[in-house]
């Protein structure tokens, strides 16, 4: 709540976020990574596991989404390499990850998705964390075939302040353009196109695709079967990303 003046939060949301830190107390800390292609459902599933074991989600597509509504000149180089389907500079997404991951609302854990994609920014990340003394604990493949990715990806709808996901067709809002808990609109990303997941999936296979190897290496490596129902994707998920 910082930046807030609490004096104008309702006594009865005050309550409710003291609840939800002292429940969050009890959960086990970890940092776990979601890898997974352009649709595979990371960050349908990144705000439930979030939910259930108080870690922050971290996106960097999110953080970059941000920066591109804000109109910062961050925003605006970066905004013409995601719809062209390319990766934004290692400096810039390892910068943005550095400034959050201190944040109180990361102290219990942290849900990294979308980042790391590289094998230099896992790297980045691995000798960040281990400068505070902690690690990477589990990095989660979403296993999924690459066709099934062009229906997920150009039948997404997002809520552009939260990230929320929805489908069309899989996942609709209740009410048809609308986000369930805002009442705002829903949009169709920009980069959500088919010729731009084209990229983005080649990228995922070159770039991306490594870095499951590094972690395996390292033995913090599980897998999730991505192309079931979202809800049995969410009882793999939550299981392989426990603590032990
Ligand atoms: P980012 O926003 O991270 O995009 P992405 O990794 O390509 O992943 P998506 O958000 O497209 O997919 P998702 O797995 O989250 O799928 P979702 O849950 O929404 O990055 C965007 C761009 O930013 C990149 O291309 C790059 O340019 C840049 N960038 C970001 N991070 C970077 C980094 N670290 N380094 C460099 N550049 C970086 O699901 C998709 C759809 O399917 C939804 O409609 C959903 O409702 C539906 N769905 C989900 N699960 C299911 C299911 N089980 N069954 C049926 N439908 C489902």
């Amino acid at each position: 709540m910082s930046g807030v003046d609490l004096r104008n939060v309702s006594l009865d949301a005050l309550q409710a976020e003291v609840k939800r830190r002292f429940e969050c107390s009890f959960k086990p800390r970890s940092r776990v990574v979601l890898v997974g292609p352009a649709g595979s459902g990371k960050g349908t599933q990144a705000p439930r596991l979030s939910d259930e074991m108080c870690w922050c989600h971290l996106s960097t597509g999110d953080l970059l989404r941000d920066e591109v509504k804000k109109g910062s000149e961050l925003g605006r180089e970066a905004k013409k390499i995601m719809d062209a389907g390319g990766l934004v500079s290692d400096d810039i997404v390892i910068g943005m990850i550095k400034n959050k991951i201190s944040e109180p609302m990361c102290s219990n854990g942290v849900i990294f998705d979308g980042f790391p994609r590289t094998v230099n920014q896992a790297k980045a990340l691995d000798n960040m964390l281990a400068s505070d003394g902690k690690q990477i604990d589990k990095a989660i493949e979403f296993d999924i075939p690459d066709q099934v990715l062009v229906e997920r990806i150009t039948g997404r709808r997002i809520h552009l302040a939260s990230g929320r996901s929805y489908h069309i067709k899989f996942a609709p809002p209740k009410v048809e353009g609308i986000d369930d808990i805002t009442g705002e609109p829903l949009i169709h990303r920009t980069d959500d196109t088919e010729e731009a997941l084209m990229k983005r999936m080649n990228s995922y296979h070159a770039n991306t695709g490594p870095i499951l190897d590094y972690y395996k290496q390292k033995g913090r490596f599980a897998k999730v079967d991505a192309n079931r129902n979202v809800d049995d994707v969410w009882n793999d998920l939550k299981n392989a990303a426990r603590p032990i």
